[in-house]
């Protein structure tokens, strides 16, 4: 069945199942393979992508319920200004390890950030809390959070 769907600004239309996760469309269909798989399961957000500036697990997602919502990928994160502050502090903090988890560690970051521009240490365990990290790369995370924020930061040099 043909589905057409706003993906970071722009309609796109893929014919697919009904069932078809929203990750296996964006990553399969339209090329955008910034969006990771993890488990498949809603479990690990490696998967993040924002429906209407809302995190969301695109492996659990399947693309009929996605509708008119608009989709925001990693590859458009940086379309807003949030989004644009988000990544250079994750560049500047150099958060990053093997890397496979963090297209969803900065989508939930933007999302959060978006919401609540002031985030306390609790807001942003509770936002981040279901995105994991096999590499641990927590502290700079948060780090990066708080400097998109323009808060004050701990010295990350050891983390
Ligand atoms: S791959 Fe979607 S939450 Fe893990
Ligand atoms: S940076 Fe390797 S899993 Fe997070």
């Amino acid at each position: 069945m043909a589905y057409t769907i706003t993906v970071n600004g722009k309609q796109r239309t893929v014919d697919v199942d009904a069932e078809t996760p929203l990750l296996w469309v964006l990553r399969d269909e339209l090329d955008l393979k910034g969006t990771k798989f993890g488990c498949g399961m809603a479990l690990c957000g490696a998967c993040t992508v924002h429906l209407n500036g809302v995190p969301i697990r695109a492996c659990s997602t399947p693309i009929a319920a996605v509708g008119s919502s608009a989709i925001t990928t990693i590859e458009g994160v940086d379309q807003s200004e949030v989004g644009r502050k988000v990544k250079a502090a994750w560049l500047t903090l150099d958060v990053m390890q093997c890397g496979y988890c963090q297209s969803g560690q900065v989508m939930a970051a933007t999302a959060l950030l978006a919401r609540n521009p002031r985030p306390s240490d609790a807001d942003i365990d509770q936002a981040m809390s279901g995105n994991l990290c096999r590499c641990a790369t927590y502290v700079r995370i948060r780090a990066a959070i708080k400097l998109a924020a323009g808060l004050p930061t701990a010295d990350t040099r050891e983390v």
